[in-house]
């Protein structure tokens, strides 16, 4: 069935773009006849029918705001059989042929939850964790890349000025997508993800001492948050080395901001592709985007994927950083 009226929500840690989708799925949305209800505060709107009718003119320069204008939320009724009735419910009291759910994870296996009660979706991947394995690329990530590249190029800085060892938390919840590209990019001297594990003497002892030998004292340390305790590995480099680290968590500034050109542009290709999947009938998808064509897959598929670290981006980290 083709979708007339579509319900769109952002769910989960929010990540920049999410509002270029918002505009992007209205906008095709009407031009092909079918009208828009945003659903504000993911699924606790679903729950509670918090919702607004979405014209072209409610999302006249969406492109360059950062968050989302929708709202979002983790919401822990939506987890029981209960919240997820009232959900469907709410679907059918307010003529919502299908949903789009745009988010993580998370919010794809609410919409998978609720096609079990009836409600078609299609989901748009979109966090700054880059951790969805059915596409290359989630909505967020290049923008939180750079915002945090400019956090620690600015660091570096001063680090470099005091001859200090600094150590950068980067988000990525248990993924390190993130650190491994802004190690890359900031040229960083170790880099520490979870799903590698890491040996303290060769991996940092070891190359601090390299670094002394070779007439320099600054080190760069990146730490996904997945990867340890980075208060503990601070208090470990200061036991064996004698150095005096400093610790910067970058935590949520790196999911605010403008979108960049390729957050943008993507949310644009994803939402139009979103809402043509809904009007050929084709419902429990995510779009995906592999070596940078559109394609979908079945949600319940997709979430059955695991994600591993990009192993070609991994060693070009770890030779680079090897000083
Ligand atoms: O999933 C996005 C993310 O920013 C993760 O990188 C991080 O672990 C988490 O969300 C933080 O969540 P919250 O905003 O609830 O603190």
């Amino acid at each position: 069935m083709t979708a007339k009226r579509i319900g769109l929500l952002t769910s989960g840690g929010d990540a920049p773009g999410m509002n270029a989708v918002v505009r992007a799925v209205v906008r095709t949305a009407r031009a092909s006849g079918a009208e828009v209800l945003g659903i504000r505060r993911g699924y606790n709107g679903l729950i509670n029918g918090d919702v607004v009718e979405l014209g072209s003119n409610d999302v006249r320069g969406l492109n360059s705001r950062g968050g989302t204008i929708l709202f979002t939320a983790r919401c822990a009724e939506f987890q029981t059989e209960e919240g997820q009735q009232r959900a469907a419910q709410t679907c059918k009291y307010l003529g919502i042929d299908a949903l789009i759910c745009v988010g993580g994870d998370g919010t794809f296996r609410g919409a998978l939850d609720l096609s079990k009660h009836g409600v078609p979706s299609v989901g748009i991947p979109a966090t700054i964790d880059n951790d969805i394995a059915c596409t290359n690329y989630t909505i967020g990530f290049d923008t939180a890349c750079n915002t945090a590249i400019e956090a620690i190029d600015r660091l570096r800085d001063t680090m470099h000025s005091h001859e200090r060892c600094s150590l950068v938390e980067v988000m990525g919840r248990k993924a390190g997508h993130l650190a491994v590209y802004v190690g890359i990019a900031v040229g960083a001297n170790a880099i520490l993800v979870p799903e590698r594990p890491y040996d303290f003497q060769t991996d940092i002892a070891d190359k601090i001492r390299r670094t002394r030998i070779q007439g320099r004292s600054h080190f760069d340390v990146i730490v996904a948050e997945g990867a340890g305790n980075i208060h503990e590995i601070a208090g470990q480099i200061k036991e064996e080395t004698g150095l005096d680290p400093r610790v910067t968590i970058l935590g949520h500034i790196q999911r605010g901001g403008a979108p960049g050109a390729r957050d943008r542009v993507t949310a644009a290709r994803m939402g139009r592709h979103a809402v043509e999947l809904l009007a050929q009938g084709r419902h429990n998808r995510v779009v995906c985007l592999c070596d940078g064509q559109l394609k979908d897959m079945d949600i319940g598929e997709a979430l059955k994927m695991k994600k591993d670290l990009q192993e070609t981006m991994y060693e070009t980290a770890r030779i680079l950083s090897s000083g």
